[in-house]
């Protein structure tokens, strides 16, 4: 191995072309690929803008000749040559480099590679868990590396972005204090406090908000945030937040903030023009046509509720939805009347993972509604039903009963899964949505109780106010989320800044003036002295940039992302730690939290 001593390089690899034909130019990077004709090696010379072809002619430079017979796949070597044009049958236009190649003079091998446990290109179907194991060789493909510089630019362009108009971005704190945005927090031990513990933050929500207490008017930050759930293929137990809070702003500011770095994104990195403002949909209207707060709005299925046709249903499963206060709910499927009865089956399988405990399909053919279920449903409740899914000859009918919360969701997830077998879902488009006008507050079936849709500190609309102690089951929130092509990419709402509402609020969420003290003390006390209204939002960037690069998962986005399971294959964290590690920070494992 050599030294670079004091070589320098001239330029990237693909800043190489024809205009530098005669030019000696000294490149450095990775062997990508190896060819020997003849006794003229050809490599391809790699590094993170590409790719350039460099030539080792025994009769042009015998002795760097020599070395490069040595090379391997990822050596790393510096060379010095010139810039020559290629042959014109020789000319490679799907490379950028393709019409020169450069005539090695001299090289420098300045380190070896172990052989790759898999190659280093695009193409690779690579086991996910060994391109994690080895993240710097997946991070090493060009394919990665475009992933990963895309996301650097969008992280400038949304910091350019609020700089000019007016927003400061201020840190705050890693080792903080739980915040409540409904996930498990992850827990730092102090050792100088035996017994007390630093949560690493879910959010920043509770210090952007005193920010705005303390006047700083507009605040942004990209940061990390950390939520110990369980991890479904779009989230990661750290992720990255665009995180924005203005104060005296009312929704439509940051609607038009958030349109313009988001159009802004579309624009200089995708080249594409997005319509604004994005259209806005209610909470309850995107309920009852989708069954979810996050549409999908790229293709047009709808559902229909049909529980008002159904009140004397001699169906059974009908009638039984409706006696439990629940809502019977169906969608059409056009032209989906010839799936056989295995297709059908099949999605009522595949429903029954989200609580279906039935999905009643009916075909409308020739003859008329055919379906097992078709002679329970009277002539009446058969001709609005039609009427009202707007079935035409050849339709699939598939209607469901069950609770609110388990009909809608099930019929949303049979929304995308028809949308997917129809295949109707059009790529490259791209659908930002508002969803507006959310519940303040969920029933939590399980803990029998109130819980906030978004978080406690969501200010209700003022027209509502007067339902907090009475009905807040009915109260909407100045909430609003942002949805692109099904993706919750963000969310926000107009903050409380009055102790006397933020009180009422815990008090209906059943939290105790104790508890909100120990919890949120500094907050009401820092509302004291003169909180101005504000309010903001936060996207989630990860999400954001899976659907700019086009990624299957967010994994693709981040340089350094963990397993579904929370694991960091390459550094294997979690991991164990020392007896006089845990002993400092008063910490014991159990033996039977090792079993
Ligand atoms: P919220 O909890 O909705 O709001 O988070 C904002 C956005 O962050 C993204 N996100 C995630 N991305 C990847 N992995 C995760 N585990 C994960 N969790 C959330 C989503 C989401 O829309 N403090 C509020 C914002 C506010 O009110 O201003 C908050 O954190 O895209």
């Amino acid at each position: 191995m050599e030294e670079m001593g004091s070589w320098k390089r001239t330029s990237y690899c693909t800043e190489v072309g024809k205009t530098d034909v005669g030019k000696t130019v000294c490149l450095m990077g990775w062997v990508n690929s190896y060819r020997d004709h003849g006794g003229v090696i050809f490599i391809d010379l790699r590094d993170r803008a590409g790719l350039v072809q460099v030539v080792f002619n025994p009769t042009f430079a015998a002795s760097a000749h020599d070395k490069a017979n040595l090379l391997r796949n990822e050596w790393v070597i510096a060379v010095s040559g010139e810039v020559r044009p290629r042959p014109a049958d020789m000319v490679n236009p799907k490379l950028r480099t393709g019409a020169i190649e450069v005539w090695v003079k001299e090289m420098r091998i300045l380190n070896r590679s172990a052989a790759t446990p898999f190659a280093i290109e695009d193409e690779a179907k690579i086991n996910e868990e060994l391109r994690l194991k080895y993240r710097y060789l997946d991070l090493r493909r060009p394919e990665m590396q475009k992933k990963i510089i895309c996301r650097h630019r969008v992280v400038k362009l949304i910091r350019d972005h609020f700089d000019t108009n007016g927003f400061y971005e201020i840190e705050t704190p890693f080792l903080a204090k739980s915040t409540p945005e409904g996930a498990r927090d992850y827990l730092i031990p102090s050792r100088i406090s035996p017994g007390k513990f630093y949560a690493l933050p879910q959010s920043p929500q509770l210090f952007k908000q005193i920010l705005m207490v303390a006047g700083f008017d507009r605040y942004f930050q990209v940061v990390r945030c950390m939520r110990d759930e369980d991890l479904r293929a779009d989230r990661q137990p750290e992720f990255t937040q665009l995180d924005v809070e203005m104060s005296f702003p009312q929704p439509e500011d940051i609607y038009e903030l958030i349109e313009g770095v988001l159009a802004r994104i579309w624009k200089e990195i995708l080249g594409i023009e997005i319509p604004r403002p994005f259209p806005k949909l209610s909470w309850d209207e995107a309920m009852s046509k989708y069954g979810c707060d996050k549409p999908d709005t790229r293709y047009e299925l709808f559902l229909q509720d049909l529980s008002d046709i159904f009140p004397n249903s001699e169906y059974r499963f009908f009638k039984q939805a409706l006696a439990d206060g629940g809502i019977i709910k169906g969608m059409n499927a056009p032209g989906c009347a010839e799936w056989s009865r295995k297709d059908t089956d099949d999605l009522t399988y595949a429903l029954k993972a989200y609580g279906a405990k039935g999905l009643t399909a009916m075909r409308l053919q020739d003859s008329g509604l055919a379906g097992p279920v078709v002679k329970y449903l009277s002539a009446d409740e058969q001709n609005k039903m039609l009427e009202r899914l707007s079935a035409k000859k050849g339709d699939l009918i598939l209607i469901m009963g069950d609770k609110f919360a388990v009909t809608n969701e099930a019929m949303n997830q049979l929304r995308q899964m028809i949308a997917r077998k129809m295949n109707i879902i059009p790529e490259h488009k791209y659908n930002f949505l508002w969803v507006v006008d959310f519940p303040l507050f969920d029933w939590s079936e399980n803990e029998k109780r109130w819980k906030s849709t978004h978080h406690p500190f969501t200010m209700p609309r003022a027209e509502d106010l007067d339902k907090l102690e009475f009905d807040p089951g009915k109260i909407k929130a100045l909430a609003y989320d942002i949805v692109l092509n099904g993706v919750e990419i963000g969310g926000g709402s107009i903050r409380i800044h009055r102790p006397d509402i933020q009180e009422r609020v815990f008090h209906a969420l059943g939290i105790s003036d104790e508890e909100a003290k120990i919890k949120f003390g500094f907050l009401l006390d820092a509302f004291k002295y003169g909180a101005p209204p504000h309010g903001g939002i936060a996207l989630g960037i990860d999400r954001l940039m899976q659907i700019v690069v086009g990624g299957t998962s967010i994994r693709d986005v981040i340089p350094f992302p963990k397993t579904q399971a929370g694991a960091d294959l390459m550094v294997d964290a979690p991991s164990e730690v020392s007896e006089d590690q845990l002993k400092e920070l008063h910490l014991e494992v159990t033996k039977e939290d090792l079993t």
